[in-house]
């Protein structure tokens, strides 16, 4: 008995030797770890995704796991991440380890690079991770590529395949449609497949949106529970798989929608997927969508460590229906409000169709005569004598049939060439895949600025996905044209950025139907929705919160739900990027006075909303009430923002705490924003409190006072 247990003890000995000595590669950030080891078959194996591991003697011990990237044709029965057709029209690939690489780009950045290589055909796949170890964030891409003779077919092609094992999996996934973006819905994941994509083409998520949550073992909470949050950067078709297998593992994959996509690659060339992020939490969704903005402000956005301007904006308040005297009169509005910019939006351009409505005239980027005989320059000048910058709208990638752009290059319009054409909102798409396109679209761009080159930020609008779809350029790869249209607009995007790398720019596709972090290295923000009903954008803007900080999001004060307050809705939009769509006139003097003072506040307090930390205290999900907070770095300084919806009568409510300041500092609560004429009549109002009292018992900030908003600043004594 005694010599079998020896013996197997012996044999477990050798089992773990050799496994240390299997090659272990380790992507590490500072809290979280993803292990991969090579097995005795020389393929690569997922063995740990979860709280980073300090002894390395452990390693041995992990489960084998799952394939790093399944592929297609092998033993597995599920989704693969790769499935590749080769010259002899064999279907199958099998991926061994060859070796991996580290460096270290810059200081708190990792990348390791994992190659491995088909033994049958000359296939190479290189796995990418870059782990930002500070942010807790490790950003995954692939590269395929191939020396057989003629191009291979690339049939799935993954940005990301990640194993996990655990009891239960419940998904959070963003969708909705225009004016309704990323409503919240968190379900449970159990046998087979649930996918969230996207065929759109251009406005890609105007349905979904490319980031998803992930909770382990139980529903997703705020600040508890380990969740996994990812999201892809492709200004286009995506697609995450999530399958739970026979064995009740979850398969994550994430990448381009392969949907009517194959994609013919050439020998020699390289098929980069689009990056995929993802953060792994221990604390719950909140410190997920921390670490996601201090990654994106320190590495990602345009400009992230910059600061953004306070706007005017003019399509609410005029819609198409504008002249010179009228823009010059708002610009005046800018003025008296004591914003940064005034943003002049759709409908200045087009003569033979003028931009009169959406009907017509896209396309054709000239000034409309009989609504502005002196041109742009003369809004620039105006602008610049009132001490205030200028902004332009331009929707450069889209046609109206009824332009003259259309008639002269219907050849560079996405459309059937024998069938009706088919037009959302009264428009088509231009073929990005064509360089000529391409260089036209920068061109609009470049124009103008070499024209007026005191505009000083651009809205860049996208009102129509991909219709009708075929490329004239394209020829016989008509399965590359979602691919190569997202790759041209990137090209234009680059060359933008590349000659006028300090002009801000917005990301918007008739509302938030595009927003991901690829899109936003050229975007300095994004319009998150037309819907600018106060009571909606909480919950709008609480959803885009999850992945994207409040810098990037764009939030203007409307007459959408006017039965609210124009504090409440400003309130609403302080909590992002804040800026104006309407007339004073549509304000008592009240109001704007209110408006005025709450811009004076904005620019003390956006150092904190745009570039501090944020907490979701209430969520509107919860209930009739929600409070989110953002502090400053060094803890010296926060903004409470509390919003009363519709709260029942004789509603019970809780004091909120508050989050993220420091125990033992004593910070004087007061409450800012106030109509002209009103007093705080908050509890403990310009008191001195601790950060411990705040945050354990917390402050009576609700009301049962319907569509009610308080703003509090917290500073430190
Ligand atoms: C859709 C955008 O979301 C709006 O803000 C506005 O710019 C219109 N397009 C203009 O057509």
């Amino acid at each position: 008995m005694k010599k079998v247990l020896l013996l197997q003890c012996l044999f477990c000995l050798l089992c773990i030797v050799k496994a240390t000595a299997d090659p272990v590669v380790k992507i590490q950030t500072n809290a979280v770890e993803l292990i991969y080891k090579v097995a005795d078959d020389g393929r690569l194996y997922q063995c740990y995704l979860g709280k980073r591991l300090h002894h390395d003697s452990d390693i041995a011990y992990l489960p084998q796991g799952g394939e790093a990237y399944i592929t297609h044709g092998m033993e597995d029965y599920f989704e693969p991440a790769l499935h590749i057709v080769h010259n002899d029209k064999n279907p199958s690939t099998l991926l061994r380890y060859v070796n991996h690489t580290e460096n270290a780009p810059e200081a708190g950045v990792k990348e390791t690079v994992i190659t491995l290589r088909d033994d049958q055909y000359p296939v190479t796949v290189k796995l990418h991770y870059v782990a930002y170890e500070q942010e807790n964030i490790i950003k995954t891409f692939t590269e395929i590529s191939h020396q057989e003779k003629k191009p291979v077919s690339l049939e799935k092609y993954a940005s990301s395949m990640l194993h996990l094992n655990r009891s239960r999996y419940f998904l959070t996934e963003f969708s909705g449609d225009w004016a309704s973006e990323v409503r919240a819905t968190e379900r449970e994941l159990d046998f087979g497949k649930k996918v969230v994509d996207t065929k759109l083409g251009t406005r890609g998520n105007m349905f979904c949106s490319p980031f998803f949550q992930l909770a382990m073992d139980g529903k997703s909470r705020e600040n508890e529970g380990e969740v996994l949050v990812g999201t892809l950067g492709w200004t286009g078709n995506f697609r995450f798989v999530f399958e739970v297998d026979n064995a009740g593992c979850l398969r994550v994959i994430s990448g381009i929608n392969p949907y009517a996509s194959q994609y013919s690659l050439k020998p020699y060339d390289i098929f980069r997927t689009p990056d995929f992020y993802f953060t792994y939490s221990f604390d719950g969704k909140g410190e997920a969508s921390r670490n996601f903005h201090n990654w994106a402000r320190k590495y990602q956005v345009k400009d992230g460590d910059r600061s953004r301007m306070t706007l005017l904006n003019n399509w609410e308040a005029t819609y198409f229906d504008f002249d010179e005297e009228k823009l010059i009169g708002l610009m005046d509005d800018a003025v008296t409000l004591g914003v940064d910019m005034f943003l002049l939006d759709d409908g200045w351009f087009g003569n033979k169709h003028p931009r009169s409505s959406d009907h017509q005239g896209l396309g054709d980027w000239t000034e409309t005569q009989d609504k502005l005989p002196n041109g742009i320059g003369r809004l620039t000048h105006a602008a610049k004598e009132k001490g205030i910058k200028f902004g332009l709208w331009i929707e450069p990638e889209m046609v109206n049939p009824k332009s003259e752009l259309y008639e002269r290059h219907k050849d560079w319009v996405i459309h059937l060439p024998n069938r009706k054409e088919y037009y959302f909102r009264n428009q088509m798409v231009l073929d990005l895949s064509n360089p000529k396109v391409q260089d036209y679209v920068f061109g609009i761009v470049d124009g103008l600025m070499t024209k007026y080159p005191d505009i000083a930020f651009f809205k860049w609008d996208c009102n129509s996905p991909i219709t009708n779809i075929y490329s004239a350029y394209l020829k016989e790869n008509q399965t590359h044209l979602y691919i190569d249209y997202v790759r041209g607009l990137y090209k234009v995007l680059e060359r933008v950025k590349a000659k006028y790398p300090k002009l801000p720019m917005m990301l918007c596709a008739g509302g938030g139907g595009r927003s991901d972090y690829e899109a936003l290295k050229y975007f300095t923000e994004f319009w998150c929705s037309d819907n600018t009903d106060p009571v909606e954008r909480l919950y709008i803007q609480w959803g885009f919160s999850q992945v994207f900080p409040s810098k990037v999001m764009c939030a203007h004060v409307t007459t959408w739900n006017s039965s609210s307050s124009v504090k409440f809705r400003t309130d609403v939009a302080m909590m992002c990027k804040l800026g104006f769509d309407i007339k004073l006139t549509d304000m008592n003097r009240d109001e704007v006075a209110y408006c005025r003072e709450a811009v004076k506040n904005y620019n003390s307090l956006k150092g904190v909303v745009l570039d501090g930390d944020q907490y979701r205290l209430v969520s509107p999900y919860d209930g009739n009430h929600t409070s989110t907070m953002y502090v400053a770095k060094d803890k010296a300084r926060a903004v409470l923002f509390a919003f009363d919806l519709f709260p029942r009568y004789a509603e019970k409510m809780q004091p909120v705490r508050l989050q993220g300041l420091e125990a033992d500092r004593m910070y004087r609560v007061k409450e800012t924003n106030l109509m002209p004429g009103t007093r705080s009549s908050l509890r403990g109002n310009e008191q001195l409190f601790s950060g411990e009292y705040l945050m354990n018992v917390g402050l009576q900030v609700f009301t049962g006072r319907k569509m009610n908003s308080r703003v509090i600043e917290v500073v430190a004594e």
